[in-house]
């Protein structure tokens, strides 16, 4: 979507995956501060996202108008103070609305609200707006979510606008002109088996993701405790190449050293945020079922260098050394200059002219920037 939001993924936290409804402006408050205590605002996370469960379950009568309410049992200060306090970080509130008659919680939603609530969201100086996708009245998503787009441009203020119709009617399609954001599967879960399905479903859409529009495979759940120190690094590592919003979905104001480290890597941070803003893809399998992974992305540059972003994932049950041709990353007869290790933190010693590998430890994965001249331009 062209409002001039997004330009690259939106970085942040949600409340969702870690509090679900027991969400409250003390979380909230609280988490703004850890994320500015953690670094972790300073590394681009500015996104402090409430979702469901924030509303009264009533519309309140204001002027004969039925305006959305904060619960006054969870919001007492109501979200207008909470988005002073947040923006007093240097931070960015966002907030979470339905494009049907309830929220999934059975909160009040959007469907024919939509120039009155986006009037409302304004005037709390809300920044972006998650936009799900329950009790959808039978009419299609291609109705309801241009909808609340037009009712956010209506307004004075830069809202990012995150769709989340779950990916149902293949929003890749038509969504790069709606939102800035469109969810391309179910919810995620803080599972191994659920991560890997996500990222392979999302990786079909890759071709449609790009600055302003996102592919969103849904938001983190490194730090939730479902899986292991590997598996969420290679989790956080295939969001970032996949140009996914990361969005923190654990309680920051409590991580671990390790949650804390796999989140502020800023190497691998920096390739989710390259300005060319193109989505990185599996190029290559091989192993039982292709549990022996290689995907890559190209990353901006300036001439005459070019930069490939790449992760070995080995998503077999035992360790393995996975390779590629540098023919089948697309590097043919090139100077390589540097294959820089992101994980370790530091650049390769020797590299072969004929194929790049590694020995990767089962459900882990190793991360690279590798910098290339393609010849033409060493020869001249
Ligand atoms: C469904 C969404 O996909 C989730 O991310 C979350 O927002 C819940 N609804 C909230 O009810």
């Amino acid at each position: 979507l062209d409002n001039g939001l997004g330009k690259t993924p939106p970085m942040g936290w949600n409340s969702w995956n870690h509090f679900g409804c027991s969400v409250d402006e003390r979380v909230i408050k609280e988490t703004a501060d850890a994320l500015v205590a953690t670094g972790l605002a300073e590394l681009g996370y500015v996104y402090v996202n409430i979702d469901d469960c924030w509303a009264n379950k009533r519309r309140i009568l204001v002027f004969v108008a039925p305006l959305l309410a904060p619960d006054p049992n969870t919001f007492p200060s109501g979200i207008k103070a909470l988005a002073d306090y947040v923006h007093g970080k240097g931070l960015k509130l966002g907030i979470y609305g339905d494009a049907g008659q309830l929220t999934c919680q059975q909160r009040p939603g959007s469907l024919g609200f939509e120039l009155l609530d986006a009037m409302v969201l304004a005037s709390w100086e809300v920044d972006y707006l998650k936009y799900d996708n329950c009790y959808d009245m039978g009419i299609s998503p291609q109705k309801r979510y241009p909808a609340m787009r037009d009712a956010l441009n209506s307004t004075a203020r830069s809202i990012f606008y995150s769709i989340c119709e779950w990916g149902v009617d293949d929003p890749a399609l038509w969504a790069p002109r709606v939102g800035n954001s469109w969810r391309t599967t179910i919810d995620i879960s803080d599972s191994w088996e659920s991560m890997t399905r996500i990222a392979d479903i999302n990786d079909k859409w890759a071709e449609y993701a790009g600055p302003g529009g996102w592919n969103d495979p849904d938001m983190l759940e490194v730090g939730n405790g479902g899986m292991t120190y590997q598996e969420y690094r290679s989790h956080f590592s295939i969001w970032a190449l996949m140009k996914a919003p990361l969005l923190i979905g654990c309680d920051v104001r409590n991580m671990s050293p390790q949650t804390l480290e796999i989140l502020s890597n800023k190497e691998v941070i920096d390739v989710n945020q390259d300005s060319l803003g193109l989505q990185g893809r599996k190029i290559n399998v091989s192993g039982k079922d292709g549990c022996l992974q290689v995907w890559a992305g190209l990353l901006s540059s300036s001439a005459p260098e070019i930069r490939l972003a790449i992760v070995l994932w080995n998503r077999c049950s035992t360790a393995s050394m996975i390779s590629v041709s540098w023919l089948e990353l697309g590097v043919i007869f090139d100077v390589i200059v540097s294959v820089r290790d992101l994980w370790e933190h530091k650049f390769l010693d020797s590299i072969s002219r004929d194929s790049f590998g590694a020995e990767v430890d089962s459900h882990d994965c190793k991360m690279y920037i590798m910098t290339h001249i393609p010849l033409f331009h060493s020869e001249s």
